[in-house]
């Protein structure tokens, strides 16, 4: 098992919530994403054994959504949005930049396990472009300086 007790008893309560087993699969992959950082098909497994739902709608759910890794990631991991807005307003050069200030290209983790750096589809934060998520927190109206800002923050709490 990868689940622990915790997060089981959190899915079970969640699933009581909704009149249909199959809405509480986002909130599912959310408790399991929070325990273990990553998502994987043993993860589904335990998922619709708990919910009782075929694990390949879990990972139909699961695949759709950025939000959720499917593989080990840093503590941090970074989304940044390359969609028209962000793309309009620098984001190609904000990843270049993070890619420089970290030393990692797109899709790597730095080696002391700390950020993973990705793109991402639009996040609906257009009016804010550009914008990125480090976990579940937005930052917006991106610079390098904000950028310096927070990856030093981010490090200090690392
Ligand atoms: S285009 Fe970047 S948040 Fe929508």
């Amino acid at each position: 098992m990868i689940l622990n007790e915790t997060s089981v008893a959190e899915i079970k309560e969640k699933m009581v919530r909704y009149p249909r087993r199959k809405s509480a699969i986002l909130p599912a992959l959310t408790v399991a994403y929070h325990q273990v950082g990553h998502l994987n098909d043993d993860i589904y497994d335990e998922i619709a054994s708990i919910i009782d739902i075929p694990a390949v709608e879990i990972a139909e759910a699961a695949t759709f959504y950025t939000m959720f890794p499917k593989h080990p990631v840093g503590k941090y991991l970074i989304q940044v949005c390359h969609n028209i807005s962000c793309a309009l307003l620098g984001a190609d050069s904000l990843v270049h930049y993070l890619e420089e200030k970290l030393g990692i290209k797109k899709g790597e983790t730095t080696p002391d396990n700390v950020f993973t750096l990705i793109t991402v589809e639009c996040l609906g934060s257009c009016a804010s472009a550009p914008m990125m998520q480090i976990n579940d927190q937005y930052y917006e109206f991106l610079t390098r300086e904000k950028v310096d800002a927070i990856l030093d923050e981010l490090r200090k709490q690392a």
